[in-house]
């Protein structure tokens, strides 16, 4: 079997199938399904892309593999300060996306047959690129806040485990995970020697002030800790593909091979653009921050009327809320049905959960990074009117 074949097919591609041949003209549609901005980066960042455009001759060319090297600077000087740890420029790495940086830590971690323990429901884009590289996805049921058990995860290690891949703030659930729990997983990758990948994409949209962890004030995190970050939704930048992996300078090494084979380096517009995000736009993303939290106050405020019906709300935070629903039918049947009934378009459970999982047919995730108050309470007015 070719090793695409191993895996299922992009998620957000066939739910975008299901809106074929459905009218949505008396009824707009409520896209609730991807996790990413729909706007353009605000009109400074835009002028700055054009600028570089015109005016850096190198943004058009090749660039070092693991990136410019201001923007490594940069990351490593406001990681530093933000974590109150210590990080060096050349232990970040730019990919193309923090996809790509996944791919790439995976590809330098794990040989075929090797295995990664994944929190479910989990990343689709991380069991998929599992799926390919050969390498077996192992389960790590979460309980009902949907918080990994660091305990549990230490029964799952065998001799083949490479590594544990959390997401924090969680994709596709939201939840935060509480700075104590990441240092528990942290000590037993440490303990354990194996590595443990922490995807931080909705660090910025985070509700707590401070530091979420304090993994790298350990002067020796680079021997565990793989930390990933994404510039896509911080500043709209989905389309450019930028993000970083932060790592020790070893690991970094390797997963250099495999970049320059599959990227040579990543997009070099995008670069600048991120670094002078990084540099001009703190107080638009504070903004922006404010704005997500308000939408997710305006989810909790208006959630008691879908619990009267029989709905969970099993997680809230980030871009996500994770909600448990009380039909007799499979989530991946009602979100087909969400679209022709309610002009709703949500993934489900399913899409994040191994095959058969009794838990992901019953839940779906609500991505409302995108939706304001009022498409909020919408929204709710149709799930609530839902005749099923
Ligand atoms: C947890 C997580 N990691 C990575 C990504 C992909 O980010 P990028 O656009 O930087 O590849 C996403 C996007 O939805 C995500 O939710």
């Amino acid at each position: 079997m070719s090793r695409t074949k191993a895996t299922f097919l992009p998620p957000v591609m066939e739910a975008r199938r299901w809106l074929e041949g459905v009218d949505f003209s008396d009824r707009p549609l409520i896209n609730v399904s991807q996790a990413a901005p729909v706007d353009p980066p605000p009109q400074q960042l835009r002028q700055a892309i054009a600028d570089v455009a015109l005016n850096v001759p190198d943004a058009h060319l090749y660039g070092p593999v693991l990136g410019l090297p201001a923007l490594k600077s940069e990351l490593a000087t406001q990681w530093s300060a933000a974590y109150q740890g210590s990080i060096t420029a050349d232990q970040v790495g730019i990919t193309s996306g923090c996809n790509q940086a996944f791919s790439a830590t995976i590809s330098m971690l794990c040989d075929q047959d090797d295995e990664v323990i994944l929190p479910i429901p989990y990343y689709f884009n991380h069991r998929m690129w599992l799926d390919m590289q050969g390498v077996k996805t192992v389960p790590l049921q979460t309980g009902p806040d949907m918080l990994p058990d660091p305990a549990y995860a230490g029964e799952l290690i065998t001799p083949r485990t490479r590594a544990i891949a959390l997401v924090t703030p969680n994709n596709p659930c939201g939840v935060e995970y509480p700075a104590e729990l990441v240092r528990a997983f942290y000590n037993l990758c440490q303990d354990r020697g194996i590595a443990l990948i922490l995807d931080e994409t909705y660090r910025d949209f985070d509700s707590r002030t401070g530091a979420p962890h304090d993994l790298f004030a350990d002067p020796n995190w680079a021997d565990t800790l793989i930390h990933l970050y994404s510039f896509s939704k911080a500043y709209r930048l989905t389309g450019h593909r930028v993000g970083a992996m932060v790592s020790s300078v070893a690991r970094l090494e390797e997963a250099e091979k495999f970049l320059d084979t599959v990227a040579i380096c990543p997009n070099q517009i995008g670069q600048y653009a991120a670094l002078w995000g990084m540099q001009n736009l703190g107080a638009w993303v504070s903004g922006e921050r404010d704005e997500i939290l308000d939408r997710r106050a305006a989810i909790a405020e208006g959630f008691p009327t879908l619990e009267q019906q029989g709905w969970k709300l099993r997680g809230l935070g980030a871009y996500f809320a994770y909600l448990e629903h009380p039909f007799a039918m499979d989530s991946d049947d009602l979100a087909r049905e969400l679209v022709k009934q309610a002009g709703i378009l949500v993934l489900p459970g399913t899409m994040f959960t191994p095959d058969g999982d009794a838990d992901g047919k019953r839940q779906i995730r609500i991505a409302f990074a995108n939706v304001d108050r009022a498409g909020i309470t919408e929204l709710f007015t149709r799930l609530a009117g839902l005749n099923l």
